[in-house]
This record gives C-alpha cells, structure tokens and sequence, in this order.
C-alpha cells in the first residue's frame, strides 16, 4: 500500500507516468553557470508568454498537492503570482523568498543557475527546503539556455 502511493507520488512528482509518450526529463550542465547565451532556440514561453502543454510537453500535470500546474502560465506569473502554486508543496515562491513579487526578468534569469545548482525535489515529503521540482529546473534550464526571452 505505500509502495503504491510512493509510486503514485513520484508519478505526480515527475509527471506523465501514465501517457506513455513523455521522455525523461535530461538536465545538462551546460550554461547553468554563466550568464545566458542565447545559444538555443526560443522555447516558445517566456517571462511574457505562456507555458502551455503543446511547447512543454509536462505542463499539464499538476505536482502533488499543487494548486497550479505550469499549463497557460506565463514564467512571470509562476514566480511572482502568490495565487500559482506549481510546487507540490503548493507553497508560492514569495512564502520563501522576498525577490520574488517585484523581481525582473533579468533579475530572475541571473538566479537561474543556482536555481538549477540545488537538489531536485522528490515531493516524498522528505526534500531539503532548497529542493527545487525537476521540472521547473527543465524548464527554467530551456529558458536560460535561450537568453531568457520574454
Ligand atoms: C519552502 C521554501 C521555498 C519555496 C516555496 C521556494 N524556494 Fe527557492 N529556495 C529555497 C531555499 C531554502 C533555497 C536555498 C537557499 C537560498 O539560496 O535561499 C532556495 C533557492 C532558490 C534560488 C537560488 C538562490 C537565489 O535566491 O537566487 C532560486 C532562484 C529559487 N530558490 C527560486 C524559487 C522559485 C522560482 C520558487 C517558486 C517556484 C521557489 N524558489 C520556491 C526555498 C524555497
């Protein structure tokens, strides 16, 4: 019975363990500790422009006891709107961080890399408070690596 609900939860965690066509979410370690390049392709979100599932393909999947999952959502409103809650913690950015309300684009892609240099969360209720959800370090890895567009 916890087998089953730890699996459960690990599927929420990581997303889309039942739609048979997600691909392991791949962390590289390139430009995770410069400035960004620009050296990738728009991800066809940005701090302006929504995440939607058709240009991030686990967008739709809400983490654990999330409020919000990252679909029709802009970067901005992910990490300055207290009513979008994608973590599965459902905890707003600003409950732990100040910056977050008032911060930049500019100012939030200069935090990427350590955003990215942090544990991954594996929702089990056991994370470090740094642990930081797989698939925001994707997605904000995607961003960064494209200069951080709007
Ligand atoms: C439960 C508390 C908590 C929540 C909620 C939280 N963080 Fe963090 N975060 C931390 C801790 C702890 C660290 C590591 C210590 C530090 O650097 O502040 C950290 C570090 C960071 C860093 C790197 C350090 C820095 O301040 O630049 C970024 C960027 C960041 N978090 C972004 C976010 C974003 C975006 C969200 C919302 C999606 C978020 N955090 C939600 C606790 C939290």
């Amino acid at each position: 019975m916890r087998k089953v609900f730890a699996a459960a939860l690990l599927c929420a965690v990581l997303g889309g363990c039942s739609d048979g066509n997600s691909k392991p979410l791949i962390l590289n370690a390139r430009n995770t500790t410069t400035e960004s390049t620009a050296n990738e392709p728009d991800p066809d979100y940005g701090w302006t422009r929504p995440v939607t599932a058709e240009v991030f393909s686990a967008a739709a999947t809400k983490l654990g006891s999330a409020e919000s999952a990252l679909d029709g959502h802009t970067l901005q409103a992910i990490v300055s709107d207290a009513t979008v809650r994608v973590r599965s913690d459902d905890q707003a950015c600003s409950t732990c961080h100040a910056w977050a309300t008032t911060i930049s684009r500019a100012a939030f892609c200069a935090r990427v890399p350590a955003f990215l240099a942090l544990p991954t969360a594996k929702g089990d209720g056991h994370d470090d408070p740094s642990a930081k959800p797989l698939v925001l370090k994707e997605l904000l890895e995607l961003w960064h690596a494209a200069g951080c567009p709007e």
